[in-house]
């Protein structure tokens, strides 16, 4: 039997998939070994490109039996947060950029019954966290910009994931800190070394030359001595 890191966690990105067979699409996930769909919904304004919103993830839900996590990548999420929990969301991240409320809209999410993440941009220091890292499910670091798949992995970004779980030590160690944005086979290593435990991987996943279950094999193989 193959070795793998319990704390490992993969989540595949849906904005990989194909949008013309979603519901085949997803349900394609049941064979692997993620533990979660990631849904990534931008509205055009908070990120420069839109992809779909609640509806969509209340339409797949029933072709998956793995739990679904929401990205927002969107203005204002607090006006949404019931309609994601009502489609099915079991997690909710929200972007600090998008929140002038950051610790109210957490509660929010909470309050709801389900996980709450917070979401940071490359370029957002974790200084915008820290004052509230202990109400946290999930820290989502960006190892893109946000907006679309297929990017390249931005390496500095390692830095900043050490830094994430060196808080999350202190503070909430049962905290997990999931990364988002170019990872793959060759990056995922190098992101779970210095403390990352959730892989949020679209083209590496649905783009994978042998397919999804392989794609995320692949995935637990290169992490799993970590
Ligand atoms: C980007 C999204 C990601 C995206 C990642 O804004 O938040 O979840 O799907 O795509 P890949 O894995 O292709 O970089
Ligand atoms: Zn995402």
């Amino acid at each position: 039997m193959m070795q793998t890191n319990d704390r490992v966690k993969i989540f595949p990105s849906l904005l990989a998939a194909d949008f013309g067979n979603l519901s085949r699409s997803v349900g394609s996930l049941d064979a692997t070994s993620a533990d979660a769909v990631h849904c990534d919904v931008m509205d055009g304004r908070f990120v420069p490109n839109i992809s779909f919103g609640p509806m969509v993830v209340k339409a797949v839900k029933p072709h998956t039996r793995l739990p679904l996590c929401c990205h927002l990548m969107i203005e204002q999420p607090e006006n949404y947060i019931d309609e994601f929990v009502e489609a099915g969301a079991v997690e909710i991240s929200v972007h600090a950029e998008a929140c002038v409320h950051l610790h109210r809209v957490i509660q929010q999410i909470k309050a709801a019954g389900i996980h709450a993440g917070v979401a940071l941009n490359p370029s957002t220091p974790l200084c915008m966290i820290e004052n509230i890292i202990s109400d946290l499910d999930m820290l989502l670091i960006m190892t893109v910009n946000p907006g679309f798949g297929g990017q390249r992995f931005i390496p500095e970004m390692l830095s900043k994931i050490a830094q994430a779980r060196q808080l999350a030590d202190e503070f909430n160690p049962e905290l997990d800190i999931a990364v988002d944005g170019g990872i793959d086979a060759s990056t995922a290593p190098s992101v779970v070394e210095v403390g990352a435990n959730i892989l949020i991987a679209g083209t590496a996943v649905f783009g994978h030359p042998d397919g999804v279950v392989a794609a995320c094999s692949e995935l637990r193989d290169v992490t799993a001595r970590i």
